[in-house]
Parts: C-alpha cells; structure tokens; sequence
C-alpha cells in the first residue's frame, strides 16, 4: 500500500537546505461544495501548506472562510490575486478555469482542476490516485480530476481489469444532488419542505422536481445527441483513464436521485476471462480504496448515507448475471464530494508533491 493509499500524511520533499518543502496553495471556489471540501481534505490530511489561498467569485471577495481554526479571506481572481502560488486545487466551473488555468500556470502554479473543461485534452493528464498515478509525470501545468462519477467507478473496475480483462461495461447510475453543487443542495431541502408542507414546488436548477422523484437527465443533451453530456463523460473518461481502444464497450445511463450525497451505480462488467463472484470480492477487498460490503441477505450493502465523509468507494451486490457466463453486476458507491473530487485533488497533489512535480517546465 502506498502512502497516499494509507491516508498517511504525504512526505514533505526536503528542499535544497534540508528544510521540508511546503507550498502556497490556492483553492479556487472555496465557497462552493467541491471547494469546502478540498479545504476540509488539505486539513486532515496534514498537506504541506505553508498558506492556504481561498478564491471565490466577485460576490464572495472578502467573505471569511474557517481553515485549521483561523478565518482566511477570499478573494477574487485578478492577474495581481494569483502571484507566487506552487499549487491550485481548482473548482469554479469550466468557464473559469478555461481562463484562468493557463494563466496560473503562466504565474508559476500547478493546477489540479476539477471541473470537465481540460479533462478530455490530449496534453492534460486524466489522474485517479490508487488507480493511474503515474500519469501525473510529464504533465504540463494542468492535472485534470476526472468526473466524479468516473472516479468511484474506476477505483472499482481497475482490479477487476488487470484480473481478468474488462471487454464491456453497461452502467446505470443514482446521483446525488450535491453533484450539481450547493444550490442543488438548498434546492432538493427547499422542495421537500414544500411537498411536504402542501406548498407550491419552485424548480430553478433541474428541469423537473427533483424530491420524491427520479430524474434520467444528469446535465443536458447537447446538440441533438440522446445522450447527456454526463453520459458522453462517464465513457470518454473511463476509456481514458483506463486506456480503453474501441475495443471495449461502455454504456452510461445517468439519472439524478433524491440524494444530498453519495452517487451509486449499478455496474455490469463482462471480463475476458471468467471471474467468479468470490474472486471478484477477494480482488477487491485487498483493493486500495475499496471496501467491500457483501451480505446482502442480512441487509449489508453500499449505502450513499454509509458513504457520506467517506474516502473509500464501497463496494457489494457482487454477483453473476445469469444472462452472460463472464459478465458479473456490481453496486458501487462513493461520496462524489470526497473521492469523488475532493479527496483525490488532494491526493493528485500529494502524489505531486512526493514526485517533486510542483513545478511547470
Ligand atoms: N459537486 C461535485 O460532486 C463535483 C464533483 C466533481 C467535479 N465537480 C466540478 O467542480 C466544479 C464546482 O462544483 P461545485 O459542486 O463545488 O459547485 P458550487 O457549489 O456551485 O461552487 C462553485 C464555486 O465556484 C465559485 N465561482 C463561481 N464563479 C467564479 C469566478 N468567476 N471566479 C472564481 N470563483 C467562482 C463560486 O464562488 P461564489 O460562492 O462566490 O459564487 C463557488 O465557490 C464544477 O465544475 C463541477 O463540475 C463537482
């Protein structure tokens, strides 16, 4: 097990006097349900920060935000505000980081970005810790986090891949709200009240009424396609990650659930070779990051509310499909705030760290 499995704090990498290394680390929508949680993960994990830099939007400069017991300030993004940073953990939305990414790098910093915007480009690393490490070497300032769908069912898939070969993957999935961010979150507690009070139901970030309902719309079907973008992420960077050709087949149906945290999917895999249920559940409960939770007749199973402030992709309902020899059904879950996003940026930038590769050129 690696360090960065183990949940250890990283090695501070001694600089060239022999003092430990440690770095000016930006955390760009620290206001925000990713951000929050990147600041909450810098902190147990006892990541080497010698200052911690919130940013938010215009709206939130000044805002005071609570971090290892004092009150940091945030601020804006300005070409003045981003100087002399080693490390950016990143997540304010596509729109910002295609703009702003390049210009941290261009100041000095290395960016671990969450949102969907680099993921897919060929000179930006795609990286799951625990499952593609060495990706991060050679990268050229930006690091992308997969999406956080992606990320819990990789950390389960990877073992099963390098055992018996993955040939087709069909996955079904049940996200939370807390994946679209902090509004979805007020958004589902506001409508529950409401329904539950008799009161009229008010819809501003979903299409439809999201408590007490079931929505097959995770983002939006662009250009005509009857997938959504969810979808089309999901099998573009699972292939990446894993490093998929054409000859692997993968099938997304995304659906958003009345969940405040905590995505589950329901995954068949169909391997080259047969795997039994009970190998696939040994494999995986010596799997870094995975815990595997298998007694279904007497109620044990992933849970999204058993994976809330979780690290670890949980992992159960492992069985044969009776319609295929070599295809088996999983359920997996995970907290797709934590290893979902936040977790693993921190653990992106511990990996960094230890490799010395807080640095551009
Ligand atoms: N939620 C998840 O489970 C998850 C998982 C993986 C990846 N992601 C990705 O992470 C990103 C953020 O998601 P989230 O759920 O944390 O969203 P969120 O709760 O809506 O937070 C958005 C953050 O971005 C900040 N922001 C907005 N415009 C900005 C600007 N112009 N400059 C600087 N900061 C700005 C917001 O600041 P203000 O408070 O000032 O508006 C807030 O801190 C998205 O790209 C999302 O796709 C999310």
């Amino acid at each position: 097990m690696s360090r960065v499995d183990s949940g250890e704090a990283p090695t501070r990498r001694l600089d060239d006097g022999g003092v430990p290394r440690s770095y000016r680390v930006g955390v760009v929508g620290a206001t925000g349900a990713v951000g929050a949680t990147i600041l909450e993960v810098l902190s147990e994990r006892d990541f080497p920060a010698s200052e911690v830099v919130p940013f938010a939007s215009e709206r939130s400069a000044g805002r005071k935000i609570s971090f290892n017991g004092s009150e940091l300030e945030c601020r804006p993004l300005t070409p003045g505000t981003i100087q002399g940073l080693d490390l950016v953990l990143s997540s304010a939305g596509g729109k910002v980081s295609a703009e702003w990414a390049p210009k941290l790098v261009e100041a000095g910093a290395v960016v671990v970005d969450n949102t969907s915007y680099w993921r897919m480009h060929d000179d930006v690393p795609l990286v799951v810790a625990q499952v593609n490490d060495d990706a991060v070497e050679g990268h050229s300032g930006i690091v992308a986090n997969p999406n956080c769908t992606t990320m819990q069912m990789v950390v389960a898939l990877k073992p099963i891949h390098d055992a018996a070969g993955l040939e087709r993957l069909v996955v079904s999935t049940y996200q939370s709200v807390s994946g679209t961010g902090q509004s979805a979150i007020e958004e589902l507690k506001a409508q529950a009240r409401a329904v539950l009070d008799g009161k009229p139901v008010e819809t501003n970030v979903y299409p439809h009424q999201v408590a007490f309902n079931v929505l097959p719309q995770v983002e939006n079907f662009k250009d005509g396609d009857d997938y959504t973008t969810e979808e089309r992420k999901v099998m573009a960077e699972t292939r990446k990650i894993l490093g998929f050709g054409e000859e692997v087949g993968i099938s997304a149906t995304c659906a958003r659930v009345p969940v405040i945290t905590g995505h589950s999917e329901s995954v068949n895999v169909q391997t080259k070779r047969d795997l039994p249920p009970e190998e696939c559940r040994e494999l995986l409960s010596q799997a870094p990051g995975v815990v595997v939770l298998d007694d279904p007749g007497v109620g044990v199973y992933p849970l999204p509310i058993a994976v809330a402030g979780r690290d670890e992709v949980l992992v159960g309902r492992i069985r044969r499909d009776p319609s295929h020899e070599r295809c088996l059904n999983l359920w997996v879950v995970g907290d797709n705030l934590r290893k979902g996003a936040a977790t693993n940026a921190v653990q992106v930038a511990e990996l960094l760290a230890e490799r010395d590769l807080v640095r551009v050129g």
